[in-house]
């Protein structure tokens, strides 16, 4: 579904990203796990295509089309859409409008699609997307609308960061539901306890991709050597 072929990302003199190669397979839980600072979300940025993580070293295929090139809205017309670690604000749209743009089947209540993240309809679907709600909130209506796009292929960026009470297997069911409905899902986070539904792990360390396959394998690996001081030395152009 996605291929990443060799994809380098360096700023200044430091190798953010190193030759990374990653396969998501269609209809595939993939998840990328490895703790803060190891170069997650700029492979995030980097497949979605944000300004700033051009690719100048790799290559992104999707279905087999080279997407290397492409801008961030081409990427999403193909199905591609990233749920961001720290979620925007709209001001002026309200949950409902929101939602409403991002639903790609009319036949999906928006009362369902709440209740996927555990927001009460009746206490949301009026309130502004802005900065009244808080960051778990918003995080929750942005993965709403994820859930709502029925995209081919959904990038979430740490779900689980900055929710308040809603629990791991909320999270887990959430993810579940999106491959239920067909899409492929690259699941980034730091927590081993997300990654149980996972079909394949990859672990990544200091910009490289260091295991990739069996989630028990990879987790017992990232249990045993990956310590918090792991991404400490910096790769050096
Ligand atoms: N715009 C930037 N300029 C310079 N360094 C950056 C930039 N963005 C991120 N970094 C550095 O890249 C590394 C990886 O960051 P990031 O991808 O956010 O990691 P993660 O998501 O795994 O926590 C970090 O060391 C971070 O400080
Ligand atoms: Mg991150």
């Amino acid at each position: 579904m996605l291929k990443i072929k060799d994809l380098t990302l360096i700023r200044g003199q430091i190798i953010i990203l190193n030759k990374i190669n990653l396969e998501i397979g269609k209809n595939e839980i993939h998840t990328l796990l490895g703790v803060n600072g190891v170069g997650k979300s700029s492979l995030a940025y980097c497949i979605m295509g944000c300004s700033g993580y051009e690719i100048k070293e790799g290559k992104i295929y999707f279905e087999g089309k080279d997407i290397t090139k492409f801008s961030l809205s081409q990427r999403a017309k193909l199905g591609i859409t990233l749920a961001w670690q720290e979620s925007a604000r709209f001001e002026g749209i309200t949950i409902e409008d929101y939602l409403s743009l991002s639903r790609k089947n009319g036949n999906d209540s928006l009362e369902e699609i709440l209740n996927k993240v555990a927001l009460n309809p009746k206490l949301y679907l009026n309130r502004e997307v802005n900065e009244e709600l808080s960051g778990g909130e918003r995080k929750r209506v942005e993965l709403a609308s994820v859930y709502a796009m029925r995209p081919k292929m959904a990038i979430l960026d740490e779900p689980d960061s900055g929710i308040d009470m809603l629990s791991l297997k909320k999270i887990r069911d959430y993810i579940l539901s999106l491959k239920e409905r067909g899409s492929s899902v690259f699941l980034i986070t730091h927590r081993e306890e997300i990654t149980e539904i996972s079909d394949k792990i990859s672990l990544i360390c200091n910009g490289d991709i260091v295991k990739s396959g069996n989630p028990n394998k990879v987790r017992d690996y990232f249990k045993r050597r990956c310590g918090k001081t792991c991404n400490l030395r910096k790769k050096l152009k």
